[in-house]
């Protein structure tokens, strides 16, 4: 029994089911290339600390430039009998090299190996993923900067609460993205640790040079227990969880896109080739795109709590328990990749119909607490102010008008502010149109478009 690379001490095969039961390789073999990679620099190490010589690492470089070409031709052959990445490439190196490959993992454990392996992986992805929030989060400066002064209805219980502007709007995601770009950064920052020298759990007994290693693979520096180093995932479940984050934001734009596309409110459109038909209703056109990212959401949430369960209670140091991060972790990755590529080249493309957004914020008196406002400036106390519009909007709805609709007595008499009904002029007209109402919201943070165009210069420079 001479098929994997510990059975030596076993008197029989393992059962076939376990074999399969076992067996990693058809989900990490996508580590290949790290994987040769960081075998690459753990056997130079040994060659600079000579605990192997310069012919073995020449032959180690050889050798694994052929197993790379073979794996980027699709013509490596992956066996399942060989467990996982890390045993498939070694043994395809000694049949190339001979006993050069089995001098390589000296000093090595699979334990530390895969450790590193997730990481150098994870460093790449990370880093294809920002690229695209950069994408993402450009593309939404890009459309709120067309929409700095386009005014539409904002909401809050998804009832017209105030008038803001859609580029506003669209700044609120972008802050939000901005956030996740820090988080992501931040969590590289612990992801780009090396854990290669820990070996099984307790070191090595070799003169390694772990600096070295870190240095030649672009780490910050060393794990510096070995212990932590081959078991714990907590940089693999901070990625989830900011993962889950940014599809979070995602998919609250995803539901708002839905809404506004709804034909019932018809605030926007989207080009169609983001979008489906139905297979019996000839009329449809559905925001696929928007939908599956806000379905996708769930999963990346479960790809989090996977993780998180499949480390809690595990005892120091590693156990195998930590071969199910891989798929969660690949998952949660290629989602957002795969998501963020998809909005970053839909979202300049959404339509925006701002005749239909200011009908709406025309609608629902949406400028009620502009003339509340305005009262409070002429004296009247806010509680005070609060009640007396309300009462000129009941009577407007009543009416079936809106505040601008009614003449300047009739106003004064909806308010219902006995001898304090000449505190409304004529200039209380000015308040209640929508252009007042948002210019006045002039501050950090307002919805004025003087601010939204402020905001976005800032965040343009930023990225920089
Ligand atoms: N395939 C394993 C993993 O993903 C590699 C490490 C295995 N180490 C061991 N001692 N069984 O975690």
């Amino acid at each position: 029994n001479k098929d994997q690379a510990w059975s030596a001490r076993f008197a029989e095969p393992v059962a076939e089911l376990v074999q399969r039961y076992t067996a990693s390789v058809d989900f990490d073999k996508r580590m290949a290339l790290v994987d040769i990679q960081g075998s690459l620099a753990h056997a130079e190490m040994l060659t600079a600390q000579k605990i192997i010589s310069a012919e073995d690492f020449a032959a180690i470089q050889k050798g694994m430039a052929e197993i790379r070409s073979e794996i980027e031709a699709g013509s490596f052959v992956w066996e399942l009998a060989l467990e996982d990445v890390h045993l498939n490439i070694e043994a395809r190196l000694t049949k190339l090299i001979g006993d050069a490959g089995k001098r390589l993992h000296t000093g090595r454990s699979r334990n530390d190996q895969v450790a590193t392996d997730i990481r150098l992986w994870l460093r790449g992805a990370i880093d294809e993923i920002q690229a695209e929030l950069t994408a993402l989060r450009s593309g939404l400066l890009g459309l709120a900067e067309k929409h700095a002064e386009t005014i539409m209805p904002g909401f809050t219980h998804l009832q017209v609460a105030q008038p803001i502007t859609f580029g506003h709007h669209v700044m609120a995601y972008a802050e939000m993205f901005a956030r996740d770009a820090e988080r992501l950064a931040d969590c590289r920052k612990r992801v780009n640790r090396l854990p290669l020298g820990a070996a099984a759990l307790a070191g090595t007994s070799y003169p390694i040079d772990r600096e070295r290693v870190a240095k030649t693979l672009g780490f910050d520096g060393v794990c510096q227990n070995s212990l932590d180093a081959v078991s714990d995932r907590d940089f693999a479940i901070e990625f989830c969880a900011t993962a889950s984050l940014v599809m979070t934001h995602i998919s609250r734009l995803s539901e708002e896109l839905i809404i506004w596309m709804s034909p019932r409110v018809g605030f926007v459109d989207l080009p169609d080739r983001f979008c489906t038909g139905s297979s019996i209703m000839p009329q449809k056109k559905n925001p696929d795109v928007p939908e599956l990212a806000r379905g996708k959401t769930g999963r990346v949430n479960g790809n989090l709590i996977s993780l998180l369960t499949l480390m809690k209670g595990q005892p120091l140091a590693y156990n195998k328990d930590n071969q199910e991060d891989k798929e969660p972790l690949f998952d949660s990755a290629d989602t957002l990749r795969d998501t963020l590529r998809i909005f970053a080249d839909m979202v300049p493309h959404i339509q925006v119909k701002a005749d239909v957004m200011r009908a709406a914020a025309l609608q629902g008196f949406a400028t009620a607490t502009d003339l509340a406002d305005y009262l409070v400036k002429k004296g009247l106390a806010f509680r005070d102010a609060h009640e007396a519009v309300a009462h000129a909007v009941k009577a407007c709805s009543n009416k079936g008008c809106d505040l601008a609709d009614l003449s300047l007595a009739d106003l004064r008499a909806a308010c219902d502010l006995g001898d304090k009904a000449d505190l409304i002029g004529e200039d209380a007209f000015k308040v209640l149109t929508l252009e007042g109402s948002i210019n006045s919201r002039n501050h950090v943070g307002g919805t004025a478009p003087e601010q939204v165009k402020k905001a976005i210069a800032a965040y343009r420079k930023n990225m920089k």
